[in-house]
């Protein structure tokens, strides 16, 4: 790695990373917006590690495969920063303090203080519950009857979530909980949508609404605390922040919102890729049923235990790889740098293609196919070392939320599995992802329940 000092006044004869060639005016914005894994795969054999696109009137540089990715993990704060992208969404968030808008030693505190909040160890008090509702959730589904798995995913792991990690249902609340985030990926994360969305009534009134249930939320925690076992809010009421001070009202509203949007797109997208993916492949649905009558039936096992239902645990892990629902990182460089030989201005708009290490054959043979034996050894797949298998993207703003995440949609997907025999539509359908704002299952994948087991 060789990095340059950046200056003001820059040389126009640097090595510049190879552009990509696009139409004219949207330039790559169609291969960017409908097959972006495909898109930067084909661009990665052709020019290599790193290039340049442009979606309209955006410019980035990509850089992707393995050796990016260890670049980008080993980054200290010198070269990348997430303030340039998600400044702006920390600002419509009413706080200077969220976390993933946040570099250096202030991002690094708020991380340590919401380790326990978002750890597995916080929500192993809660595994019962979360299936109790997935239970409650198919009591309601009749036989025959056909689902949006998107939307049904969204409501059940947001509302999980939000009782695990703050103790309060999003139930009432959902769509505006929902309006709220996609406008503000939609905007200023992927820029694929107008600023005047910001300040229409339907964005306006849902991040209203939002405000004015954290405010509930918070009120609880203070009037309610939980010391023997604090939740999310319960430490940022008592942590101070970088300065020493307690943290400000609006950093405490900002920081009890993030439960109930983490989950909303990340969770339940995986979700839905992964019942479809076992849908395809029955011999692992019935091996999953399997596990899970067999060892969900008292209660669900401790987390420590989950990996060892291996068809469950790999289904999962197999998932994640397959249909990775983060599968590129955008973020600004602070800095000149050079990486592959290529020089990298400061102030660049960058996309980390994280994900492009999950097709490539050389880690994972026959990539863009379904296969859960992968993880079951001696093949271990995911385990072949750092920045291989990265769904959880990598460097200082990795998923906090990562063994959350995985311990959800064990523990989710398995009650789904012994409460309901699900199906497709149709045995041949073939699902698409759509990018919105991170690629999910179309959102007019549905799964009919061909009946209840419970
Ligand atoms: C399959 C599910 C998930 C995936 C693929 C995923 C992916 C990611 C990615 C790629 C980032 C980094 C974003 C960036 O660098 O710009 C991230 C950050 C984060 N995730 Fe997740 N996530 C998932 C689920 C969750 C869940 C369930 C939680 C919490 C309950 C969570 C909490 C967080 C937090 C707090 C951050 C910010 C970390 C920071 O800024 O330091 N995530 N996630």
């Amino acid at each position: 790695m060789t990095i340059t000092e950046s200056t003001s006044a820059r040389p126009h004869n640097r090595n510049l990373p190879p552009r990509v060639p696009g139409l004219p005016l949207l330039g790559n914005a169609l291969d960017f917006l409908n097959r972006p894994i495909e898109f930067f795969l084909e661009s990665y054999h052709k020019y290599g590690p790193i290039f340049r696109i442009t979606a309209a009137n955006q410019k980035f540089i990509v850089m992707g495969g393995l050796e990016a990715n260890r670049f980008f993990s080993q980054d200290k704060d010198e070269l990348f920063s997430s303030e340039p992208l998600f400044g702006e969404f920390a600002v419509q968030m009413g706080s200077r303090n969220v976390m993933i808008a946040q570099d250096g030693e202030p991002h690094r505190h708020m991380r340590k203080i919401m380790q326990h909040g978002y750890s597995k160890s916080g929500l192993a008090p809660h595994l019962d519950a979360m299936a109790e509702l997935t239970y409650q959730t198919v009591s309601t589904w009749e036989p025959g009857q056909t689902l949006y798995a998107r939307d049904a995913f969204q409501r059940l792991v947001t509302e999980q979530l939000g009782l695990a990690l703050t103790r309060h249902s999003s139930r009432e609340h959902f769509e505006a909980i929902r309006i709220y985030l996609s406008t503000l990926l939609n905007v200023l994360a992927i820029k694929r949508q107008p600023r005047i969305l910001l300040s229409m009534p339907h964005y306006v009134n849902a991040r209203k609404k939002v405000l004015e249930f954290v405010k509930l939320v918070l009120e609880e925690h203070r009037q309610t605390p939980n010391p023997q076992a604090p939740d999310l809010v319960d430490d940022m009421l008592t942590a101070l922040d970088w300065n020493g001070d307690p943290f400000k009202e609006e950093d405490i509203l900002a920081a009890a919102i993030g439960p109930f949007f983490a989950g909303m797109d990340t969770v339940a997208n995986t979700m839905g890729f992964m019942i479809y993916a076992i849908l395809k492949h029955p011999e692992v649905y019935e091996a999953i049923q399997a596990e899970v009558d067999e060892h969900f039936a008292n209660g669900i096992p401790p987390y420590t235990e989950l990996p060892k239902l291996q068809h469950l645990y790999a289904a999962t892990i197999e998932t994640l790889r397959r249909y990775p629902v983060a599968p590129f990182t955008p973020c600004g460089t602070t800095r000149d740098f050079e990486f592959a030989g290529y020089h990298v201005p400061a102030g660049s708009d960058i996309i980390i293609a994280n994900g492009l290490t999950h097709f490539l054959p050389e880690f994972f043979p026959d990539p863009w196919t379904f296969d859960i034996q992968r993880y079951i050894a001696p093949r271990k797949e995911h385990k072949q070392g750092l920045g291989i298998f990265a769904p959880y993207s990598l460097g200082a703003h990795t998923c906090l939320g990562a063994g959350v995440a995985e311990v959800q949609l064990m523990v989710t997907v398995g009650a789904l599995v012994r409460a309901a025999k699900l199906e497709l539509i149709r045995p041949d359908y073939e699902l698409k992802s759509v990018l919105m704002p991170i690629p999910g299952p179309d959102p007019k994948f549905q799964i009919r329940v061909a009946k209840r087991r419970l």
